[in-house]
């Protein structure tokens, strides 16, 4: 059982480790280690705050009682990486008065990864911010590399910086309170690390099923850092995405379309969340891929089978249009000189950048009629 903790190192310019294991919400040390001046704000959110915040703060202040913190939450769920939200969380730092050695700590999901991080890169032109993660999504994802962002009702993420983060605690103990759903939604971005570059991993997913959806902790922790493995290798290479680090977001063109165009996944309705858009997204790069020729069928098959065996989504879901949904691909921050530019692949294992897609090709996939 791997149980122990684990270490993955981002290298780069901004370099930082990304820790991986149980129980490290409470270590003051190591977490209040980054904290360089006397000012930690704690963002986090209404699902978040109440089983995790108090332990964290006590043991920041544990580790350094001249600490002045404070805590900031936002209502959970996608809705809330808004720019309204984003302005609560610049007042909590002026509140607090905090100067540019403070330190945002990130408790929560991927929203509250982004939005905090986004305060972090912003508040007095950048101060540092701590990733603790506490879905499966935002340990495998969000919370490295250093993409922070909001939502605007045009689409995704689409106001944010690069402001990579001073550490990332990934405590493998919060999963427990993770409903089922979210821990699905994770496991779609980890199946995206093997369909875009890794067969083997792709395979071990393949055989691994049941001992991740049953939340098996050494099943988790393997799956957690190859894929902050590989996440790491490709931005470290390509920080600010002027590359290869594009292929992070195979399914996310069409994905991100179908979280806009739904409105966003909130707590209390059925919209898809990230994750499952992504699952849904990533089918329907096979898809298109297969109908241009550049990948065999079969392999558009096993991916709609892995996502299937793992209970995620893989059409798009009834009522949305297609025409709508390529208004809002248009959108996406991939595209140059108003061409749809796309994460493809060539096969399992194998994703490339494919600029200048026709969108006459994109119309019948996203219709179901690939
Ligand atoms: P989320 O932050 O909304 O969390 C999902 C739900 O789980 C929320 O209701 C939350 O309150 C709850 N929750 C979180 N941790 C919990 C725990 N331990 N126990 C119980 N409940 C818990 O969603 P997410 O899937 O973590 O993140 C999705 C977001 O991440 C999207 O906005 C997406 O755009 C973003 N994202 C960013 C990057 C990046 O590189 N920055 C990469 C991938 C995704
Ligand atoms: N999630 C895509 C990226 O970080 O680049």
């Amino acid at each position: 059982m791997k149980h122990t903790m684990q270490t993955v190192h981002v290298h780069g310019a901004a370099p930082y480790d990304i820790h991986i294991g149980p129980g490290l919400v409470g270590d003051g040390g190591a977490l209040a280690a980054h904290a360089r001046g006397r000012h930690a704000l704690v963002v986090s959110d209404s699902h978040v705050a109440p089983l995790y915040a108090q332990a964290l703060e006590d043991a920041l202040l544990a580790a350094r009682s001249d600490l002045k913190l404070a805590r900031f939450v936002l209502p959970a769920g996608e809705e809330s990486k808004t720019l309204a939200h984003f302005d609560g969380a610049i007042e909590a730092l002026a509140a607090l008065g905090a100067t540019r050695d403070a330190c945002v700590f990130a408790l929560g999901g991927g929203v509250v990864g982004d939005l905090a991080g986004f305060a972090a890169a912003c508040w007095m032109r950048g101060v540092d911010v701590v990733q603790v993660p506490t879905t499966l999504l935002s340990m495998v994802d969000s919370s490295v590399g250093g993409k922070t962002a909001v939502d605007i009702p045009q689409g995704k993420n689409l106001v944010g910086a690069f402001h990579p983060p001073r550490a990332v605690f990934a405590d493998t103990a919060t999963l427990a309170t993770l409903p089922p759903r979210e821990i699905r939604a994770g496991l779609a971005e980890v199946i995206k690390y093997g369909a875009l570059g890794d067969p083997l991993f792709f395979e071990w997913l393949e055989a691994e099923r049941q001992p991740l959806l049953d939340g098996d902790a050494g099943a988790l922790a393997t799956a957690i850092a190859r894929s902050c493995e590989a996440k790491a290798s490709i931005v470290a290479r390509d920080p600010l995405e002027k590359g290869e680090r594009a292929l992070l977001n195979l399914g996310h063109t069409f994905g991100h379309a179908i979280e806009t165009e739904q409105g966003y996944g909130g707590v209390g309705n059925d919209n898809l969340n990230h994750g499952e858009a992504v699952a849904v997204g990533m089918v329907l790069a096979a898809t298109l891929s297969a109908r241009l020729g550049m990948s065999p069928a079969e392999d558009t098959a096993r991916l709609v089978a892995l996502l299937e065996a793992y209970g995620l989504p893989t059409r798009v879901p009834a009522g949305l249009s297609p025409e709508a949904l390529l208004g809002r691909m248009r959108l996406d921050k991939k595209n140059i000189a108003g061409r749809l530019r796309l994460v493809l692949w060539r096969g399992i294992g194998q994703a490339e950048v494919v600029p200048d897609v026709d969108e006459a090709q994109v119309l019948p996939v996203l219709a179901g009629m690939g």
